[in-house]
């Protein structure tokens, strides 16, 4: 079994932060998200990976996966943005006569994908699908089963969903499913649709098993996608403390990196701090990940993603739900501010209380 790492797109629902990265290389508690995903897939024990790039991604999500231990990497170009059929149909030659799945690179699974590639084995399926049952399932494709749990009825985006079975990221195919994909036409939003070509597979009498998802999965499309992200793997975040801690009142699960350093500070887990990180007359509250090489001084932050090299100083409010970016400012005068002085870049988002 092979895997498919589709992360050429830019993530333009995640700007301003995806102006300088792409979104599969974003961080959440302490690492990019394609990073859990390669996990997750030597964890199943899948270890020959090809990512799908574009000339904007390669270079961060190179650099974002290079060292990964036990993982043999590919980087195979997406010339131009037609979409995730496009994407995989990509990797034809590099897939070869093997079996393979498709993991998107900005997609988090709980329990890893070891269960769907089992059932896939298992079954001896053409496809399998995870699928999550969600509230509103109008805003993906949505999966009707019947009571083997096949696949029925497969409809992207439906105004009337006959399920609240929504199609998450991650699917198993043979390698004749390349046919289908060679096969598809561009759809009305001008994307060549992986799900098309699922119908089409469907439509030949092949046999797609749906498979629902254990456990929380998220999509990190949207900037609440990564604060929630980030809280839920800091859930299962478990303490460590190697960096130096000084005069610091420490609560439930903290990992200090080594390198990183705690002073006169009180932080209340669960939170993660990076190497050489620099927490100084701070609070840190739950679910806050502190990037390497960051300074939070004189500052409040609970509930948010402090990228590297990033720094907060002297901001005498608490900052709760932020995403503060790579090498970004955040400085204050250590006095609660009536006058704010801002330098924002496009599409960024300041909200003065919440
Ligand atoms: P998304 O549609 O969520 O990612 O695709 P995007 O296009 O980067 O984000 P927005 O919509 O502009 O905010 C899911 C995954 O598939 C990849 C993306 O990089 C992402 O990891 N993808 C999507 C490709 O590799 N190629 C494509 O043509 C489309």
């Amino acid at each position: 079994m092979k895997a498919i790492i589709p992360a050429a797109g830019f993530g333009t629902r995640l700007r301003p932060l995806t102006f300088a990265r792409p979104k599969p290389t974003l961080r959440v508690a302490n690492q990019p998200i394609i990073v859990h995903a390669v996990r997750s897939l030597y964890q199943a024990g899948v270890t020959e990976i090809a990512v799908v790039v574009s000339d904007l991604t390669q270079q961060a999500v190179e650099q974002a996966v290079s060292g990964i231990e036990g993982v043999c990497i590919s980087y195979i170009d997406q010339p131009e943005m037609l979409g995730l059929g496009n994407a995989v149909l990509m990797a034809r030659e590099w897939v070869g006569q093997d079996d393979f799945c498709v993991y998107l690179g900005d997609n988090l699974f709980e329990n890893g994908v070891g269960s769907y590639i089992d059932v896939f084995n298992e079954t001896g399926a053409d496809s399998v699908m995870a699928l999550v049952s969600v509230p509103d399932p109008s805003a993906f494709g949505v999966a009707e089963l019947d009571e083997r749990g096949r696949v029925v009825r497969l409809v992207e985006k439906p105004t009337n969903p006959v399920s609240n079975l929504a199609v998450a990221g991650l699917y198993c195919f043979r390698p004749a499913f390349f046919e289908h994909l060679a096969a598809l036409t561009l759809s009305a939003r001008g994307e060549y649709e992986i799900t098309d070509a699922i119908l089409s597979l469907m439509e030949r009498g092949g046999h797609v098993q749906g498979v629902r998802v254990q456990g929380w999965w998220r999509d990190t499309g949207q900037a609440a996608d990564l604060i929630d992200a980030n809280r839920l793997l800091l859930e299962r975040l478990e303490d460590s403390i190697l960096g130096e801690v000084h005069n610091s009142h420490l609560t439930g699960r903290v990992v200090v990196e080594l390198g990183a350093t705690v002073r006169n500070s009180t932080i209340m887990g669960p939170v993660t701090i990076a190497p050489g990180a620099v927490v100084e007359n701070a609070y840190l509250g739950p679910f806050t990940s502190v990037g390497r090489g960051s300074v939070i001084q004189n500052a409040e932050v609970e509930c948010s993603v402090i990228d590297e090299y990033a720094q907060v100083r002297d901001v005498a409010v608490r900052l709760h739900g932020c995403l503060i970016g790579v090498r970004a400012r955040v400085v204050g005068h250590g006095t609660v501010p009536r006058v704010h002085r801002l330098i924002l870049s496009d599409a960024s988002t300041v909200e003065l209380g919440c």
